[in-house]
């Protein structure tokens, strides 16, 4: 049967046909990480239905860039599955609301206006304050505000130059804190880059791959970090050889450090149940120029397109088969649990 992209059919898929299956490493195509039209999706089985047993983990996430949010600025944003709102208050402080007025449903976003610390609905008028609570109906004369007149609203901290938002899916508090990761803000290092992109895959896969020490050389062309064994501390965990470290500080946050010389944050923002966007940024100290810095981000971009192509095309699996050596694997999925709410045992 002959393939469109209209009709997919159920013959040989495009892209991957020529690719070559010796032993790794992946074929690189950095443009793919930025432009998705490049990736090679070949999934077919079980499209349309639940690909991944997770609900939408809780966590700390990054929303946004601190420069690009102005005060009185707002965002549109879809995220946790939900159609939110991001705004800096006048006062500098940014907020983050469900985008859905309670009054009589208008989306927040479109054509609101931030008010003060709140934010302004262009409906009918209607004021929430910072903390989501309606402060002002303008034609209700003094008449007593409904108590259900209230907007759910996410914890907000501000560090690294980055917006990071609390998500917990029974709005429960945050158990852990955003990490401070000094030289991004540190004047001898340089200024931070950036890689924004989405990718259909969700947090816990790819924080598995962090872990999974075999693949580095078979996808990546890399030598494998030792296998030693995670260092796991509550909400906490980490992998060093020494010079390399990979540190998770809750599912879906990660900061990569290279001795003195690199540091990269990572944030995976959950969209919904199975794509998630990701933000990594870079920096290097001065010292080392911006071309380094520049090259550094190119080479990851070429690594984590060899990785798009695996998350975007496998499945889930529940049981996997895992030697001995693999055993973080196990460790990793058993620590991811601590993350989800209402998950059936
Ligand atoms: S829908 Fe928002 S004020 Fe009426
Ligand atoms: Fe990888």
């Amino acid at each position: 049967m002959s393939t469109t992209a209209d009709d997919p059919g159920s013959g040989i898929r495009p892209g991957m046909e020529n690719a070559d299956f010796e032993v790794g490493p992946m074929r690189p195509d950095p443009d793919s990480v930025m432009d998705s039209s490049r990736r090679v999706r070949i999934r077919r089985e079980g499209v349309g239905q639940k690909r991944f047993p997770f609900p939408i983990p809780n966590g700390w996430f990054v929303v946004e860039e601190s420069k690009e949010l102005a005060p009185g600025e707002h965002k549109n944003l879809y995220a946790f599955g939900k159609d939110l709102v991001l705004f800096r208050a006048e006062s500098g402080e940014a907020r983050l609301m469900d985008a859905y007025c309670p009054h009589l449903g208008a989306h927040m976003g479109a054509g609101g206006k931030v008010d003060g610390d709140g934010l302004r609905c262009p409906f009918h008028g209607w004021r929430f304050d910072g903390d989501g609570t309606c402060t002002d109906i303008p034609y209700a004369e003094g008449k007593a505000i409904p108590a259900k007149a209230k907007v759910r609203t996410y914890p907000i901290i501000e560090r690294n130059r980055m917006i990071w938002a609390w998500h917990h899916l029974e709005e429960g508090d945050p158990f852990y804190d955003v990490p401070d990761w000094p030289e991004f803000e540190d004047p001898d290092w340089q200024d931070y880059q950036t890689l924004k992109f989405d990718v259909a895959t969700i947090v816990q896969e790819f924080s598995e791959g962090e872990f999974d020490v075999q693949h580095f050389k078979y996808v990546h062309g890399a030598p494998p970090l030792p296998g030693t064994d995670l260092e796991v501390d509550g909400t906490y965990r980490r992998n060093s050889n020494g010079n390399f470290t990979i540190e998770n500080f809750g599912l879906g946050c990660t900061r990569i450090s290279i001795g003195d010389a690199v540091r990269i944050g990572q944030s995976l923002l959950p969209i919904d149940e199975e794509n998630v966007s990701m933000t990594w940024f870079f920096t290097m100290p001065e010292t080392l120029g911006d071309g380094a810095l520049k090259m550094l981000v190119d080479s990851f971009a070429d690594g984590i397109s060899q990785d798009i192509v695996i998350w975007e095309n496998k499945r889930y699996e529940p049981k996997p088969l895992v030697t001995a050596v693999e055993r973080n694997i196990r460790t990793g999925r058993e620590w991811s649990l601590q993350f989800y709410s209402g998950l059936e045992a």
